[in-house]
């Protein structure tokens, strides 16, 4: 079949809202924008585990500490499915790996923060798996299949880690004065950057048009915030602490909340890898790489060995 009607017929399963699969034939650049969006968000949620490690040892109870061992552990999951989803684009996951350590591929902005107190695994859970479900929801209607499908359960999880994030919330909100100042801090530091995991504006997002069209994407990144200050402004009204922003209050007219300016500044500044933790971050990614890869040729020579047994059987 030639080039043309290949393409037709890709662009009308797009129209149609039918899934492309993996042997189906894509466009090279549709090809290249899900392996580098699916990777991104694989690395994401490895890294993302990061952060919240810190806190496993150090939870209040041992209630706490086994929310965040199995949240931690959902993390790593999501993290295999999407380098699985990945892989079927064509591309090994060593590579991926070495271009997470090299620095050439990104990861979300937000786990270049440090996690300084108990009350931000609260603010994290809230907020942080708040916006992934925001983000999230709706690429479990993405047109790559593989893609979708592995946001089905990402997304039933992440929605459990938004709730026992709001939960540790609400429990240090109606604690003592010192517990409730915690959280208020958490606030503080974590909801700016929360609203910069929706990435730069609609008019500066140099690929959200085409990944519209490709439906990849089926929101812009300022629908997406808009909707996250919208759900986020009455849970922090019933926790009872206030977000860090004079300008945020309700527009009759709009039907949405108006906020302030985002200092964009120093979203970029992160995304070049300037953040208070990105070095940190690769360095322990990098150091765990180093470390499994025992574990990575134990595995392959257990695989040689059984199936040379095989045939041998
Ligand atoms: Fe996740
Ligand atoms: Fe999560």
């Amino acid at each position: 079949m030639d080039i043309k009607s290949l393409e037709d017929r890709f662009n009308e399963k797009i129209d149609k809202d039918i899934r492309i699969e993996p042997k189906d034939w894509m466009p090279e650049n549709y090809r290249k924008t899900l392996i580098r969006q699916i990777s991104q968000h694989a690395h994401s949620e490895i890294v993302g585990m990061l952060p919240e490690a810190n806190w496993i040892t150090r939870a209040p109870s041992l209630r706490r500490k086994a929310a965040a061992l199995a949240k931690v552990q959902d993390e790593a999951g999501h993290g295999l499915y999407l380098y699985s989803a990945c892989e079927t684009l064509g591309i090994e996951r060593d590579q991926l790996l070495q271009d997470l350590h090299s620095g050439k591929a990104k990861y979300s902005s937000i786990f270049n923060y440090p996690t300084l107190t108990w009350a931000d695994m609260g603010a994290i859970g809230w907020l942080v798996d708040g916006a992934a479900i925001m983000n999230q929801v709706p690429l479990c209607r993405a047109s790559y299949g593989p893609y979708a499908r592995a946001m089905v359960r990402v997304c039933k999880e992440e929605s459990f880690h938004q709730r026992q994030g709001f939960e540790i919330m609400l429990t240090l909100c109606r604690g003592s004065e010192e517990q409730k100042k915690m959280a208020q801090d958490a606030l503080n530091r974590w909801w700016w950057p929360s609203l910069m995991m929706f990435g730069p504006q609609d008019k500066d997002s140099t690929h959200t048009e085409q990944s519209m069209r490709w439906g990849i994407k089926r929101f812009t990144n300022d629908e997406l915030r808009q909707k996250f200050v919208d759900v986020s402004k009455p849970q922090a009204d019933l926790l009872g602490i206030t977000i860090p922003d004079k300008d945020l209050k309700w527009n009759e007219e709009r039907g949405h909340y108006d906020f302030g300016e985002i200092n964009w500044e120093e979203f970029f500044n992160v995304i070049k890898g300037n953040g208070p933790c990105n070095k940190q971050r690769v360095d322990a990614r990098r150091n765990a790489y180093d470390n499994g890869a025992w574990v990575r040729e134990a595995a392959a020579a257990h695989a040689e060995k059984k199936a040379k047994k095989q045939q041998a059987a």
